[in-house]
């Protein structure tokens, strides 16, 4: 399947404020991908992060694309322009990645996909902006300095915004959230992999309807 053209295109910025999350989903059975999705909608949660580090993950987000369409399916550790090209195809309207090249970022360009690039030094952020990248990820977050880094961060990158992934929870997700740069966080606690094993759907769903309690002004 290739991308359908009807369906909407979105910024990256738009992907980072649909909702206070964007859940990091690792799939390792293509059987999960559509009722995980369906309950994290369910839950008010439809920008989705399908992570391309299994053999089964360009699968799922083709079954997603197809069987969910009030979900937004993207690829996330989009590391090649192969990666970008192979999850344009399947279907994936936006892409995530955990460091910055120039190549990707051209590639995600090319193929049509929002890139949220990844950073973690101020180096990596002046790279992205040169290639005309404002919203960001910052990955990992938490060990690379959480909070604290952000502020600091405010300062000489007053015209970035980030979505901070990596060691967020529901239970620090807030002290992200209250930071003007930032828009919203990544995170895998919505799709505890326990759960989808057990296909407790209605447990994801809980996860993803207990983020909306984040949502900030
Ligand atoms: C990722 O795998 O892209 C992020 O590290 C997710 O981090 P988390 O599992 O700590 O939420």
């Amino acid at each position: 399947m290739t991308t359908s053209s009807a369906a909407a295109t979105f910024t990256a910025l738009q992907v980072m404020q649909d909702a206070p999350v964007i859940p990091v989903i690792v799939l390792n059975d293509l059987a999960h991908a559509v009722p995980m999705a369906r309950a994290l909608v369910a839950g008010g949660v439809r920008m989705l992060e399908v992570t391309l580090r299994t053999p089964q993950a360009l699968a799922c987000i083709e079954a997603i694309a197809r069987a969910v369409p009030e979900a937004v399916v993207g690829a996330g550790t989009v590391r090649s322009r192969a990666d970008a090209q192979a999850a344009a195809n399947a279907g994936a309207r936006f892409a995530v990645s955990p460091g910055y090249t120039s190549a990707v970022g051209q590639a995600c360009r090319d193929v049509g996909l929002a890139l949220l690039p990844g950073v973690a030094t101020g180096s990596e952020i002046m790279m992205a902006q040169e290639d005309g990248f404002t919203e960001l990820k910052f990955f990992p977050a938490m060990q690379a300095g959480g909070p604290a880094m952000l502020k600091a961060w405010s300062g000489p990158f007053f015209d970035v915004r980030f979505c901070p992934t990596g060691g967020v929870s529901l239970q620090n997700a807030a002290d992200f959230l209250a930071l003007p740069n930032v828009v919203c966080v990544g995170g895998s606690w919505l799709v505890p992999a326990d759960a989808m094993a057990a296909g407790d759907w209605g447990r994801i769903t809980q996860l993803a309807a207990d983020t909306q309690a984040l949502r900030v002004g």
